[in-house]
């Protein structure tokens, strides 16, 4: 039987990715309106991603016999002005969600519950995939968004991107 207060932070979280889903579908709209449709098209990728993540705690508690309780998704209205700007927000909200993973941990360690640490742990490992590539087109985004033939070079690498196997298996 799940612990009842780590059934609620786990909800909370999948809250979270949903929000987090809908913060990246929102910067995509935005990219694709200032015409940066490779950008556009890997911020559409990475809210994809996002949900997986949301269904992949949602299934947990499903298999645990928890409950799943879902919540409103915060309204996005932010609007932004350049690409360096989408993925300074990027970076700053990957490292929250790191944060909250590490905060789950915690709690799952104190609830004695390994099974929910073991999923944890997934996530933990996946932040710093995710916090990296985020800080490296932060960072070429920075460098190179200055001149327009850099910045349409980036921004076709930008639409090389493919969604994962796992995640593509699970969205189609
Ligand atoms: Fe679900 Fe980008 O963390």
């Amino acid at each position: 039987m799940l612990d009842k207060q780590l059934e609620q932070a786990l909800n909370d979280q999948i809250n979270f990715e949903f929000y987090s889903s809908y913060l990246y579908l929102n910067m995509s709209a935005q990219l694709a309106a200032m015409n940066l449709d490779g950008a556009a098209h890997w911020m559409r990728v990475q809210a994809q991603e996002e949900v997986t993540h949301a269904m992949k705690i949602y299934d947990f508690l499903i298999d645990r016999d928890a409950e799943v309780c879902l919540q409103n998704i915060e309204t996005i209205g932010e609007k932004y002005n350049s690409l360096v700007e989408i993925y300074e927000v990027t970076v700053g909200h990957e490292r929250k969600v790191t944060c909250r993973f590490n905060d789950l941990i915690d709690l799952a360690l104190e609830k004695r519950d390994h099974v929910t640490n073991s999923l944890l742990q997934w996530f933990i490992s996946e932040q710093i995939e995710e916090e990296a590539n985020v800080r490296t087109i932060l960072e070429k985004a920075k460098m190179l968004s200055s001149s327009p033939d850099s910045l349409y070079l980036l921004d076709k690498e930008l639409g090389a991107r493919v969604a994962s196997a796992p995640i593509a298996e699970k969205i189609n």
